[in-house]
């Protein structure tokens, strides 16, 4: 069975090569022709843990191959999969499909013996239809149910962890209204059959909306969770206590209720705003997305204004120096779409204060700065020490690993402290404890404590 999958991004390119390594022949197009050529010589354009590897061993196999040229490879295939991007549409929240329905004439041009074609990317409820009201009209030849299907198949992968999550997923979502599409996809998912996983056949709109309400629920989590931390610093409660008591109630559940800065990324922040403007045109409104927008909003803002006043109780903060940890929206990814920090920096750099940023994939020499063009004013640093030197008050802003040792007495050397205080951490992810931390003035989220 022959897989081509349309945009070699985040998912198209973890999915295209977990295909290949499933035993599939997979083709994998992009129509930025550099990230091919990189591909084609085994350089990855994106950091993904354990990518490279798993596309070198595709590529090596013979069953994983790049190309730009959308046509061919398309009138080779049984199933296509739909992975471009569906970014939020400037100025009115709702999801982008120019990418999607661009691709769906270029397939529709190129059918050649029966195809399914998949929906991957994240797409609102009918977007399916509609490509495949695209292809019949862009090839009046082609006769839906003889020629073609089409189907949902949305994607759960995390970055940071896409290929553990694509290889052994909770379950795969399959939205059809054909028995021919439905026996070819449960065919290319049978090795995860072989594993048990779940496979949650749907109607087409069934399966749009499941990757939505998914997307809508987990985003609900972490803004509740944030919230609760706002009420446990004021009422003397300790938000990471409260999480794990929550947590342990099965019907909850203790994944996503990590209190932080606010949820960011490449879904999240576009799936919530699109989910709600889907509701509303079909006057069923989410109001509880609406305002779990709203509090991520207003998250992001806090956080920023929560280091602004801590750096204000030592006095005037006017060319003060904060040097900021992590900028991606989360570890082992380079992926900075919608990332918390890209409110902060700014918010901090308009308080008047001086940022310097560390980040392990973002660094003074680092050739991804060029995709780190929205921050402008900042002075990068090559390692997080140095990122200290002077600086008035360290942040934490994304949890990778290399920050959960940090060097206390370097850290106290380093930093500029008045006389009086004590050198300033604000962990914006809560991965020290209070007790760990007494030589310094450590500021988190959520840990209150009522005097005795
Ligand atoms: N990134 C994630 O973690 C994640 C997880 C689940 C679902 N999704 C969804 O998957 C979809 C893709 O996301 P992504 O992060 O991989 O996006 P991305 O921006 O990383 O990649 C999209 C790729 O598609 C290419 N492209 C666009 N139009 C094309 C065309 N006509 N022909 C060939 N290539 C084309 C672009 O050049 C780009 O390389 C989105 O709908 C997203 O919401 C993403």
């Amino acid at each position: 069975m022959r897989v081509t999958m349309i945009g070699s991004g985040y998912v198209g390119l973890v999915t295209g090569a977990c295909f290949a390594e499933f035993g599939f022949n997979v083709t994998n197009v992009d129509q930025d022709a550099k990230k091919i050529k990189d591909l084609e010589k085994g350089k990855i354009p994106i950091y993904e843990p354990g990518l490279d590897s798993l596309v070198q061993h595709g590529q090596k196999a013979g069953r994983l191959t790049f190309t730009t040229e959308l046509s061919k490879a398309v009138s080779q295939a049984d199933i296509v999969m739909i992975a471009v991007g569906t970014p939020t549409r400037r100025g009115d929240g709702y999801a982008d499909l120019s990418y999607v329905y661009q691709a769906a004439e270029q397939i529709a041009a190129s059918i050649n013996g029966y195809t399914v074609v998949v929906t991957k990317s994240t797409v609102p409820v009918g977007t399916c239809r509609k490509v495949a009201e695209i292809i019949e009209k862009t090839r009046p030849d082609l006769k839906r149910g003889v020629d073609f299907d089409v189907a949902s198949n949305p994607e759960f992968l995390r970055e940071g962890s896409a290929i553990g999550d694509f290889m052994r997923p909770d379950r795969v979502v399959i939205g059809t209204d054909s028995n021919r599409a439905k026996e070819l996809l449960s065919k290319l998912y049978r090795p995860l059959y072989l594993i048990e996983t779940p496979i949650v056949f749907t109607s087409i709109e069934t399966s749009e909306l499941i990757k939505y309400a998914s997307n809508g629920f987990l985003a609900m989590k972490i803004a509740f969770i944030n919230q609760m931390a706002d009420l446990c610093e004021k009422a003397g409660a300790d938000i990471q206590e409260l999480a794990k008591g929550i947590g342990l109630d099965g019907r909850i559940g203790r994944k996503f209720l990590n209190a932080g800065p606010g949820y960011g990324g490449s879904c999240f922040p576009k799936d919530t705003l699109a989910l709600s403007k889907t509701a509303h045109d079909f006057e069923a409104p989410l109001t509880l997305i609406d305002a779990v927008v709203e509090a991520n909003d207003f998250r992001k803002k806090a956080m920023a204004g929560k280091i602004v006043a801590v750096l204000k109780a030592r006095g005037d903060i006017k060319g003060k120096t904060v040097s900021v940890l992590g900028i991606t929206f989360k570890p082992n990814t380079d992926d900075l779409r919608d990332a918390p920090s890209l409110v902060i920096v700014p918010e901090l750099l308009k308080a008047g204060l001086k940022v310097r940023v560390y980040d392990p994939l973002y660094y003074a020499g680092s050739e991804r700065l060029d995709h780190a063009a929205d921050f402008k004013g900042v002075e990068w640093s090559r390692d997080a020490y140095s990122s200290m030197q002077g600086a008035d008050c360290v942040v934490i802003l994304t949890e990778w690993n290399e920050f959960r040792a940090l060097d206390l007495d370097k850290l106290k050397i380093l930093l500029n402290t008045p006389k009086g205080f004590k050198p300033l951490i604000v962990d914006l992810r809560n991965i020290y404890k209070p007790s760990e931390m007494e030589e310094v003035e450590y500021v988190s989220i959520g840990r209150g404590r009522v005097e005795a």
